[in-house]
This record gives C-alpha cells, structure tokens and sequence, in this order.
C-alpha cells in the first residue's frame, strides 16, 4: 500500500498549473459513447477515476488513446451494455453510464451500486427520472436491467438538485422524441461542460448552470472535441494547502468564477486573495481569523467536496469554526485523523466544532476517503515533523501528480509504496 510521508513546517511557495475536473471528466467519458467515432477530450486529468472510467469505456467496447492530456475515446465498435460488478463496485459514479448506454442501445444492465465511504448514496432520483423517460426498470439478484419501452420526453422535477441525476436524465433525454424539463436541476459547472460537450455533438441543451434545463431530442450525435473546465475542488485545496502552511501560491488556470462561495471563506479567514481569468494568486496572512459557520450546500453554496480540507485549515485559525454537513451522513471521518495529529474537533451528528489555533504534530494517519485524505494533506503541512499518510489510492482517486505539484513550491513530500 501506498504512503505519503510529509515534513512540515515548510512555506508552500510557487506555482502549481490546475489539473482538468474530475467530475466533469467522467460525465463527460460517458456522452462519449453516444457518437459512432472518435471524441477527443483534451485536458484530461491522469486520475484512478479516470482509468477506472477507461475500464468501464473499454468494457462496454470503445477504442482509447491517452496520450498527455488528451483522451480520444473511439465508440465506433461499441457493443456492450453492461457494467461489471467489479467496475460497478470500484467506481460508484459509473451509475453516470446508464443514461448514456440506455441512449445508445436502448437497454442497460449494471449491477447496484453499494453505499460507499461517503454514505449510502441512493440512487431513487436517477431511476425515478428513468421511468419517466419511459425506461422499464427491474431489480434483481444485485442487477438493475433497464429497457426503454417509449421514447418519452418528460417534465421531471428532482426533489433535490443531485448531480449525477441531473446528468443523467441530460444522457437519458438528449435523444428522445420531444421536449423533456428537469426542474430544481443542480447547477454545478460541471453540468455545464456536460451541457457544452452534448451540443458540441449536436444535442439540444438550454439552461445549464440554472435549475431549469430544457433538453429537445435529436435524432443523431457526431463527433466533438472539447477541453474539460478546471478542478474547482482541487484548486480549493491548493489554496487550503497554501494558506495551511503560511506561504503563497499561484494557481495558473484555475477559474475564480466556480470558486465564490469558496474564496470567500478564505478571504474572511484573511488571506489574501487575487484572481484574474488566467489565475488566482493566494497569499497568507500574518495569523488566519476563525471563520464562523460554513454549511454544505448545493452549488453555488458552500461544496461538500471542500469542508473537509477546508476543516483542516479550520484548525489553524484563531478561535472556534462550526461546520455543517448537509450533503453526505458520513463525511466527518478525517476528524478523528485530524485529532490524532492535534486538532481540538467535536463533532455530533452533522456539525462539527473546531476550536483553533491547535499545534499540530506529525502522526501516522489514514486517509478515509478520497477529500478526507485531502484533509490530511493541508493538516500535515501545518504540522510540526513528520506525517505519514496511508491508504493515498483514495486520495489518487482524483489529485493528479499531488506530490510532484508540492515538491515543485517546495514541500517535503514523498510518496513509498
Ligand atoms: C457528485 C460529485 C461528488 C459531490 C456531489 C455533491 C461526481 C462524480 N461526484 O456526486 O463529488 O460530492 O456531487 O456535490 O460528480 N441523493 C439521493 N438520491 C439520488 C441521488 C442523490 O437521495 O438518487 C442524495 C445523496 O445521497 C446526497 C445528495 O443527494 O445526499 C447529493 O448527491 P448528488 O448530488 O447526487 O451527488 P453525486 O452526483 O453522487
């Protein structure tokens, strides 16, 4: 197994260039399968996401060429419509496919996705929207098989604004007969580059980035090249990592404009902020302020993705920080890590207390998840000594070269297998 041992107690100074979105990516792997040739995706992120996404492409039949950071997916010889357990169970989010696979073949097999890390992640509003498309669904024996029995478009209203299901009612309905509305839609910009890459193919999409998106069905796709927006969540915890370690970073592509609720919270913390549309420059300030309540919320609020590396630095401001997670039921496990390594965190049910400013001290600790085990990043660079981080395959699931971006502003960071 995989750790990363970190040394402390150096300023985090340089430049780091921000890697391709992760959940932009992968919604984004799976469209590609709606045409009969070749998509070229440029500013792919290397992930383990990613490659497991290329498993579930290759399953199912496509060609692939990876080379830096541009993706060519060749769907011209697809001809599966299942998706393994074993993919199934490595990768919950390939539940994206099933809107695509039942565009492209009319049915769709893949086995049910577990409850991961996270929480139990249920996936009611994707297979209620299905049906309403006028997919025929069963369960059984750990499968859901899934056929369409009309085309029918629909006017689907998500009593709550889930992501995935968003995605994959857009998937679902891009090639329906008719006009199909997805009400209190999510409005994260990752639906908005799935958004852009469907009409890029000549898909009928409005309204993305809104929480009413209108999808008109048309009869075919085509190719498309596109390049994927930058990882709103990873340059959040550059940032976090920066200001963690009292230095000063420069974020070279990354887009303020996905960042508000995010940068705010920074800027309130004191740090020093500035952004123009090639970059964001954060700069640490002499002692870092408690930041107050921050709450989960869909987007444009607070992200979920962000509390936890954003709980680290939490410890690191003067005076108490509440947090409260309204997204996810189980996304407080890098608090006891972060108290093994000093940090004075209570937390009961959904909110957290942290009362700051803790010296932290290196420990060994395990990442519990892919951005609890981002959480200890940020915490180990604020901390006195040396920290070892294992179970780092979560925290590959979606950092691209983590250790080479540190080193380079000059981190002592080294990974051992
Ligand atoms: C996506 C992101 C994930 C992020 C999350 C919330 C990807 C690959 N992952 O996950 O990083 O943390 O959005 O911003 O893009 N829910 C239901 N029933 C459903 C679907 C969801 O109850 O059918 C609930 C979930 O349990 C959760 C909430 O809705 O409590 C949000 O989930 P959702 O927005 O769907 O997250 P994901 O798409 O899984």
């Amino acid at each position: 197994m995989s750790r990363f041992i970190i040394e402390g107690g150096s300023k985090m100074e340089g430049e780091i260039n921000v890697q391709g979105s992760k959940n932009a990516v992968l919604p984004i792997l799976a469209a590609a399968i709606l045409s009969d040739g070749k998509n070229v995706i440029y500013n792919c992120p290397r992930l383990r996401d990613v490659d497991m996404t290329i498993e579930v492409l290759k399953n199912l039949g496509c060609r692939i060429d990876f080379e830096r950071d541009c993706l060519e997916v060749d769907a011209s010889g697809i001809s599966g419509y299942t998706i393994p357990d074993e993919l199934m169970r490595q990768m919950r989010s390939s539940i994206i496919f099933l809107g695509a696979i039942i565009t492209r073949f009319g049915k769709a097999e893949i086995s049910m996705p577990g409850g991961c890390e996270i929480g139990n992640r249920p996936i009611d509003l994707h297979l209620s929207a299905l049906r309403q498309l006028g997919v025929g669904i069963t369960e059984s024996h750990g499968f859901i098989h899934c056929v369409r029995e009309k085309s029918t478009p629909a006017d689907i209203h998500l009593n709550f604004p889930s992501v995935g299901a968003t995605e994959n009612i857009m998937l679902a309905a891009c090639m329906t007969d008719g006009i199909t509305t997805i009400n209190n839609a999510a409005r994260e910009p990752e639906i908005i580059d799935l958004e852009r890459f469907l009409n890029r193919m000549g898909a009928r999409i409005r309204g993305a980035g809104s929480d009413r998106i209108t999808i008109e069905g048309v009869h075919k796709l085509y190719n498309a090249a596109h390049t994927i927006i930058p990882d709103r969540i990873v340059s959040a915890t550059y940032l976090a990592c920066a200001l963690a370690s009292g230095g000063t970073v420069v974020l070279k592509g990354a887009d303020s404009s996905h960042m508000g609720a995010m940068l705010s919270v920074l800027k309130n913390m004191g740090a020093e902020i500035y952004e123009d549309k090639q970059k964001i420059v954060a700069v640490s300030p002499r002692r870092l302020k408690s930041i107050g309540t921050i709450k989960t919320m869909p987007y444009p609020g607070f992200p979920t993705d962000i509390q936890s590396p954003f709980m680290a630095l939490a410890t690191q401001c003067e005076g108490s920080s509440v947090f409260v997670e309204n997204i996810f039921e189980n996304r407080f496990r890098h608090i006891e890590e972060l108290v093994r390594m000093g940090a004075d965190i209570k937390a009961d049910g959904r909110v957290a207390v942290v009362i700051g400013k803790s010296a932290l001290t290196g420990a060994r600790v395990a990442a519990p998840d892919l951005r609890g085990g981002a959480a200890l990043i940020v915490a180990a660079l604020a901390a006195d000594g040396t920290t070892e981080i294992e179970n780092i395959t979560y925290i590959d699931r979606g950092y691209e070269a983590l250790e080479e971006r540190l080193s380079s502003c000059g981190i002592d960071i080294k990974r051992r297998e």
